[in-house]
């Protein structure tokens, strides 16, 4: 399978899929890398390994970004089959989402729909569940739709918020679990082992 890889920051999650897609884990190729920052940590990290950077959406200060139709054909120029969202911080716009119907997901660090929407990303999450006394987060990969964050829910994985936590403290927990939860979806997706419920949630076949 041929994936594309959106993102927006240091590309951790990005990295993780990279290295699982090499050791064997995921059966699928990082083909393109698509950005809105193109001295983001996740672009650096895909130029050292000789991965096509693409720079989306087209904006005053990034005036060689591509438009939405361009960001579409050059995709399926390159034949992908998925799109994984990997700390990427802008809208999709609805041409991706038709075009990709299904086959674009996101992973959001907190057991959406709790602490989830515009306005929560990086560190806000965080700081947001550590002041409201959860005492569990987690990691949330989902499908994308046109809203943020707010698509079927794929997958989750819990983490704990211990009483002396800081924000940081939990962010750095949760991401050890996004990366292993990232990848394990995208090992399925690549496998095709998600299978449709009948009111259209997805659910992941374990390997037999
Ligand atoms: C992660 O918490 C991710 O869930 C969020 O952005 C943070 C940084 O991700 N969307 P990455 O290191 O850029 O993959």
């Amino acid at each position: 399978k041929k994936l594309a890889v959106f993102v927006s920051g240091g590309g951790s999650n990005f990295r993780s899929i990279h290295e699982a897609s090499l050791e064997g884990l995921v059966h699928g190729e990082i083909v393109v890398v698509v950005t809105n920052k193109s001295s983001c940590g996740g672009a650096e990290y895909a130029r050292s390994k000789n991965i096509p950077v693409l720079l989306f959406p087209k904006t005053k200060d990034e005036p060689h970004g591509l438009s939405a139709s361009e960001l579409v054909a050059t995709l399926r120029h390159f034949e992908i089959d998925f799109i994984l969202l990997a700390g990427y911080l802008k809208l999709i716009p609805l041409e991706l989402i038709q075009a990709y119907s299904k086959c674009i997901l996101n992973i959001h660090p907190s057991l959406l729909p709790a602490f989830g929407g515009k306005g929560y990303y990086g560190m806000k999450v965080h700081k947001a569940v550590v002041n409201s006394g959860a005492r569990f987060s987690g990691a949330t990969i989902h499908l994308v739709d046109e809203h943020f964050d707010t698509g079927r829910i794929l997958a989750q994985r819990v983490v704990p918020v211990l009483s002396n936590d800081s924000a940081e403290d939990l962010a750095a927990r949760v991401l050890k679990e996004e990366h292993r939860l990232y990848a394990e979806v995208v090992a399925a997706l690549c496998d095709e082992r998600i299978i449709w419920r009948s009111d259209g949630v997805p659910l992941i076949q374990s390997k037999e």
